[in-house]
Order: C-alpha cells, then structure tokens, then sequence
C-alpha cells in the first residue's frame, strides 16, 4: 500500500454535541471527556463556543490549561467580540484554534443574516484577519455550504486563504445533500480554488438524511483532509457524523480511503460509553462500533461460522474497539491509596479534598452492595460527586418507598438545599411517580417531564441503574443524570439534578444566532 495522506480528526462533541438538546456538561464533565479524547490521539478538540455563555467560557479555558497534546479549539462567529473572547479562553493552550464562520447560503444571508453576498464576504475576511492577530491557526466555515453557489464559495475560499485561515471547513449544516454531490462539491472546490494547496479542506456533516458518515467518507475519497464529528454521532438535531464509525471505516476499508488517522481505537467503547453517561443519551443497542449489539452474533449459522473462522461475519475486532476494556478496578477490600490511584489513571481529579472523601465514601457504599467496580462505575460516582458541588444543590439526604399490590405507591422524602432538610411526601401512579410528585411537593417547580430512562451503567444484575430526567420550562430542556444500585434512588437523584441544572442559568446554552 503506498504513502496515505493524515486525515484530521476534529472532535466536536463537547460544542456541536452540547448543542444536543439537553446534553449539557458541565466544565468538569466536559475535562474528563477533554482528556480521554487527548488520550486516543484526536488531532483536534472544540472544547466550546467561547462567547456564548461564562460557562462555556470557563470550559474552553479549563480545556486549554489542562491538555497538552490535542490542539484546542474555540468556535466564534465572524464577529471581533467572539474572536477575542475566544482568544482569550484559548491563551494557556499548548496548540490553539480559533474556528470562526458565517452563513453563506442564498437562504441564510437573505434571511437570517440580512446581508448581500459582498458584505458577507468582507465580514469573513475581516473575522479570519482579526483572528490570525491572535493566534496562527485559523478555521474558517461556510456555515450551509452544501446550498451554497458554488462560484460565491471559491471566492470566498480563496480570499480566507488569502487573509490566513488555513482550514476551510465545508459544512453540510442540514444534512441535505448526498455522498455522490458532496463528494464531487469537494473535488470541484480542490480543482477551481487557485490557493486551495495552501488549506486543509473540512467537512462538518449533520445526519438529518442519516448521511453523515457516508457525506464525510465521500469528500474524504475526494480531497478532504480534515473530518469534523462527534462521540455517538451526539450533536444538534439528528446530530453530527460518528467520529467511531469513520474511524473504523477507514481502517476497515484501507483499500478504499487514500488516508490515516493517528486514533487510537482501543478508546472508542470507553469515551461513547463516558459521554453517554455524562450526557444522559444512551447509546442505542444496534449502533455500529458502540452498540451492545454491535460484536453480537444470534443466529446459530452465524456462531457457527465465527466460532470455525471469526472473518465469517466479523470485519472488525470486538478487542480493537476497547470491547475489553471494561476493566474491573476495585473491590469491597480497595483503600484510599487504590481508588486515589485508579482515578489517576482515568485522569479524574478533584479540587477539594472534601469532594475526595465524598467519593471514596460513596465507591464503599457502591463496594458494599456490588462486588465488583468497573470503571463505568467510578466515572458514574464522580458525576454524582461532581453533581453535589453545582451552586444551590438540591441533594438526596432520604427516601423511602412503600409499593404494596392493590395500593397506589407512596414516597418519603428528605432533601438538602443550602445546609437545611426538608421533608415531603406524597403517593403516585407508580413509584417514580410517587417520588416526583414528593419532590414537586416542595419545589413546585412548573417543568414539564419530557423523558424518564433507565439504563445499566455496566453489565449484571447488582449493576447501578443510570438515570436520566429531561424536563423542560418555557422552551428550555435539561436532562438530569443520576445512579444507584437502587433504581428509585438513582430517579430521585437524577430528578433532583435536572432540578439543580434548571435553576442554574449558568448551565444553559443562551441561543445565539447564526448557529
Ligand atoms: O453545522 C454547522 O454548520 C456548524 C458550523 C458552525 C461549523 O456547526
Ligand atoms: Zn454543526
């Protein structure tokens, strides 16, 4: 096989896929996913949008101290207050980003920008110079670039190229076009742009058609250099391309895509199955790559060919993925010295001492009632852990549950806000009812339950139930997380979180225009 050009992988999944609604992280969540993604070797990693709110402010920045091998990136939009506050997030980084973009579609500069296709060119070459002022690499998106005229986007290209951006990103913001036309947009652009060998050329797919990974795969047999994707395909609406399923595809296909990637696999099913915990959005069982299906085989004719010869029916390696990861860490027995050391290795740490010895007490209630801790188990604690610290917590001091046959269940419940318990209680249609309803006793909060979920954070009947809380108020949507052995505990908590995130507008992501 000759000489394969490196694709850069750019992870959007704490940015795009925090647009997901409800899948807010918070600067902490955001740090251990930061980290794990160093860790398997992602080139690039968009920590946040810098401007658009203190917390995601504080997440950049956090990111940007704190990792060293992944260059990090702030998106901003063409806009001198955006470019700078991402400057600023970005000054501790090892290796900087700034992404900056603007709308260059018919529909989107008449409608939403209310510009003519000059000004906005004037406005991207103004945004990238603005930029390069600031750090030496620049990304510049044409936001819909997929309905953009072909002519206005060479022009455009060339002049950011020009003014020093040196990735130009191609979004297909919609998900509307198609592998065939995607690909073809990018091989046009590579052969008409006059300083196109001065750029790496991007795609950035979203997967309202479920085209995203093919779109990517498509521009990449064509030219493009850079792919732009998320953990679990997470991100706005149907979401973003899966940084696992191209990855895999293109160490599947070596004889199809003329390209590498320097990822390291064996991280794939720990960081999807991270940030589906963080995130609260379970990975579905029939997803490629991640899904618990995914490596399964049912049919008998489908064993007995794996079993005589495992390339029957299997392309990839279960292993290769990280399938064998789930590393049993510690036991009932463990210390402080065991479990300080295994968070290390997870790269998890805490500021406050305080928090440490909240989550050792709370791994030997887990160790107590489950015999062995996998490490899906301790990044679950440390949420929790993590979740008591947010400003004004609502914490579960109690609970207690009365479920006889033939009476509706009825629930007991303490909960701490700011040092001071407060009791309530109420009965339900069924026990999580019953707890909510115990819980709306005392907050009257007026948020409507969009989705109540429960899933295994690892494998087993003693496993901790995960769950998930989405409500919504006036148009905004938090998903809360929480986990238990006990799945009503683990409801109550995360009930309570959603609760907490609600009433934090910290944590919600202002709707800025022009994304
Ligand atoms: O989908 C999109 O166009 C984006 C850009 C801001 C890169 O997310
Ligand atoms: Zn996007």
């Amino acid at each position: 096989m000759g000489f394969k050009d490196k694709l850069v992988i750019f992870d959007t999944t704490l940015r795009d896929g925090e647009q997901s609604p409800g899948a807010s992280m918070t600067k902490d969540e955001k740090l251990r996913i930061a980290k794990l993604l160093e860790k398997m070797n992602v080139d690039v990693i968009e920590a946040g949008f810098a401007v658009s709110s203190q917390g995601d402010f504080d997440a950049v920045k956090l990111i940007a101290d704190n990792v060293r091998d992944s260059r990090i990136c702030s998106l901003s939009r063409a806009m001198i207050g955006d470019i700078e506050r991402a400057g600023e997030a970005l000054r501790g980084a090892s290796a900087g980003r700034i992404h900056t973009f603007i709308a260059t579609s018919p529909i989107h500069m008449e409608y939403k920008l209310q510009m003519q296709p000059d000004e906005v060119l004037a406005q991207a070459v103004g945004a990238v110079k603005i930029a390069r002022d600031l750090i030496d690499d620049v990304e510049f998106s044409l936001e819909d670039a997929s309905r953009t005229n072909f002519d206005f986007m060479c022009r455009i290209t060339e002049a950011v190229i020009d003014a020093g951006a040196s990735t130009i990103n191609f979004p297909d913001t919609v998900g509307y076009s198609a592998p065939g036309e995607y690909g073809d947009i990018m091989e046009r652009l590579l052969n008409t742009v006059p300083n196109a060998d001065k750029a790496i050329f991007s795609v950035h797919c979203h997967n309202d058609l479920g085209l995203a990974v093919a779109n990517s795969l498509s521009a990449v047999q064509r030219g493009a250099r850079q792919v732009e994707c998320t953990i679990n395909g997470l991100g706005e609406r149907a979401g973003n391309a899966s940084l696992e399923e191209l990855v895999m595809a293109i160490r599947t296909r070596q004889d199809l895509y003329p390209v590498k990637t320097d990822v390291n696999p064996s991280y794939i099913v720990p960081i999807s199955r991270l940030v589906s915990n963080i995130t609260g959005f379970p990975v579905q069982p029939n997803k490629a790559i991640v899904g618990a299906n995914a490596f399964a085989h049912e049919s008998g004719i489908h064993q007995d060919g794996v079993l005589k010869m495992r390339e029957t029916y299997e392309i990839m390696k279960a292993e290769d993925v990280g399938w064998s990861n789930n590393k049993l860490s510690l036991g009932k027995l463990s210390g402080r010295a065991a479990f300080a050391a295994r968070l290390k290795d997870l790269d998890i740490s805490f500021d406050a001492k305080d928090d440490f010895e909240r989550a050792f007490k709370r791994f030997k209630d887990i160790a107590d009632k489950k015999k062995e801790i996998f490490d899906e188990d301790l990044q679950a604690l440390v949420s929790d852990v993590q979740m008591g610290t947010e400003d004004n917590a609502l914490t579960l001091v109690g609970l207690e549950v009365l479920s006889k046959s033939g009476q509706s269940p009825h629930a007991k419940i303490i909960i701490r806000y700011q040092d001071k318990d407060h009791r309530a209680e109420s009965s339900g249609d069924g026990a999580v009812d019953a707890i909510f309803n115990a819980i709306e006793k005392l907050i009257n909060s007026e948020t409507e339950l969009q989705l109540y979920s429960v899933n295994a954070v690892t494998q087993g009947t003693d496993s901790q139930g995960g769950v998930t809380v989405r409500l919504e108020k006036n148009g905004r949507i938090i998903n809360g997380q929480g986990s238990d052995t006990d799945i009503l505990f683990a409801s109550a908590k995360a009930y309570l979180h959603a609760l907490t995130l609600m009433r934090n507008p910290g944590r919600l992501h202002p709707q800025l225009g022009g994304i």
